[in-house]
């Protein structure tokens, strides 16, 4: 392909480049690569300016050894970053401007250097570099083209959880937290960034423990919302008659009890975004007041009669079959339909199974850290094992068994045995097998083989039967209650004994 090709294509590329990685560290790494190829020169960086200090900044992991600095207004960037202009020179040692140490310190030789800022609200945020053209010196057309780069550069950080604040960029650390690359949550990344930058309100659906907290989050940091309230609502766990008040606030005197107004999650989350959390789980006596709410932003706190208004983005998110409860009788289709204006699927972790690696190393590495253990590895044989694994819990299922393997595993190697995947996390006293049982249930999985003693009373089969269910939902507890053909109380009251 020819140099204006490639040229061409990488802008073309820029959004879903963008959209795709997951580390921000990742990302602009990918992004220096692919624009020195691009413009057929040997290396790129792209300097982030820290908005603090005015430093500027290689990447924004903490402790990435390779990371660069350099000090406000030093060297060519620092210069470009000061100042706005652009920089192209045949030879940068040659100039005044020139800062020698980070040649010196990573052994790279430089001869040609094109730099330019990319600016957002007329201030320099990050400085794009370029160093060494193939065959002699940057041109005027590569000076061009770095200055259309540089503006889609901009616009695309405004999508990354890079934020800008007076003169610059604040550096917050990761794109997003969710980890996995198969084409599958690309699409998934794709379509939040494009969701988020809208305030149209979005569902999210998907099996337990697939990310769907994870990615409701992500929502909010990457809109425009990001510096408002992110609240929560787990339409679980509140007992039918206090959703009311929970969602809306109430007045003094509205009831028994209430003895002082209190202003309910729409309100704390006015400016944010409200996320509905297990919204299948809402009652229908309140689906009619959301309604309300979804359509007009307005709502009234209980016992009060001012109908007030809430400025704010909605994400709900459910693992149960909305459509399913509709035709049940049991969700309000016109709730639904306000509801799923952008839809997100969350695929299950066994139909991404190329993104288990990822996930494993990820959850090895954090609980390592959080166990105080150091290089712990996952073997071989593990990681096919992982693959091979069906995680009807999804990712937290994967985490949790991580986890397990990380305090368990000796000498910091993760081994199959450390896995004990065929029966993950057995309820603590289980050994001998007088009991053999196997559920017929299959919404998180089927339930198999749990062994229990065989001198227990009914109740005490029936109590660890329901540990062991929850264990297998991920601990989700509205999922075990549903592969065990119960209500969430009757669980509750299982699990208590
Ligand atoms: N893609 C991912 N990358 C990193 N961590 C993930 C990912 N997906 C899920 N997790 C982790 O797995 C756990 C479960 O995720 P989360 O709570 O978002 O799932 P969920 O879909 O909301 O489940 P449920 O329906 O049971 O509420 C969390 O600890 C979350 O951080
Ligand atoms: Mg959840």
């Amino acid at each position: 392909m020819s140099e204006h090709g490639r040229k061409f294509e990488l802008l073309a590329d820029l959004g879903a480049l963008i959209a795709s990685e997951v580390e921000l560290d990742a990302l602009l790494a990918m992004f220096a690569s692919r624009v020195a190829t691009a413009m057929g020169a040997d290396r790129a960086t792209l300097w982030l300016v820290d908005g603090a200090t005015g430093e500027l900044r290689s990447g924004v992991a903490t402790a990435l050894d390779d990371e660069l600095r350099l000090p406000a207004g030093r060297g060519l960037a620092g210069h470009v970053a000061a100042t706005g202009a652009v920089v192209n020179l045949a030879d940068a040692p040659g100039d005044p401007r020139w800062a020698p140490e980070l040649d010196r310190k990573t052994g790279y030789q430089t001869r040609s250097v094109l730099a330019v800022p990319v600016v957002r609200a007329g201030a320099p945020i990050a400085v794009i570099q370029v160093l060494n053209k193939r065959g002699g010196a940057f041109t005027a057309a590569d000076e061009e083209f770095a200055a259309v780069l540089a503006e889609q550069i901009a616009r695309a950080l405004e999508y990354t959880s890079l934020r800008s604040g007076p003169g610059g960029v604040a550096v917050r650390g990761r794109f997003n937290h969710v980890i996995g690359r198969s084409a599958a949550m690309r699409a998934i990344y794709d379509l939040v960034v494009r969701a988020a930058a809208t305030d149209a309100t979005v569902l999210v659906r998907g099996e337990t423990g697939t990310g769907k907290g994870l990615i409701a989050r992500a929502i909010h940091v990457n809109s425009a919302r990001v510096d408002g309230p992110l609240v929560a609502v787990d339409c679980t766990t509140l007992p039918a008659g206090l959703v009311e008040s929970e969602l809306f606030g109430h007045e003094r005197g509205a009831y028994t009890g209430a003895d002082s107004r209190v202003i309910g999650k729409v309100e704390a989350a006015a400016g944010g975004t409200l996320f509905l959390d297990e919204i299948g789980e809402l009652p229908l006596e309140l689906q009619g007041k959301l309604l309300r709410f979804v359509q007009e932003r307005r709502f009234e706190r209980v016992g009060g009669r001012d109908s007030l208004e809430a400025d704010v983005r909605l994400v709900a998110a459910t693992n149960r079959d909305l459509a399913e409860l509709v035709r049940a009788g049991q969700f309000r289709s016109d709730l639904y339909y306000r509801l799923r204006v952008v839809e997100l699927e969350l695929p299950p972790l066994r139909a991404r199974a190329d993104d288990i690696g990822d996930l494993a190393d990820h959850f090895a590495t954090l609980y390592a850290r959080k166990y105080r253990r150091t290089d712990v590895r996952i073997s071989d044989d593990a990681r096919a094992a992982l693959i091979a694994h069906p995680w009807p819990g999804n990712v937290r299922e994967l985490e949790h068994a991580i986890e397990r393997a990380v305090v368990l595993a000796p000498d910091g190697i993760i081994d199959e045995d450390a896995l004990a995947l065929a029966d993950v996390d057995p309820p603590d006293e289980i050994e001998s097998a007088p009991v053999r049982t196997t559920a017929t249930r299959a919404a998180v999985g089927p339930i198999a083989d749990v062994t229990l003693p065989g001198d227990l009373t009914l109740d005490e089969v029936e109590r660890r039967w329901a540990r062991e269910a929850v264990t297998r939902a991920g601990g989700n507890q509205s999922a075990a209650a549903r592969a065990l053909g119960i209500s969430r109380n009757k669980l509750t009251r299982l699990l208590r004994g």
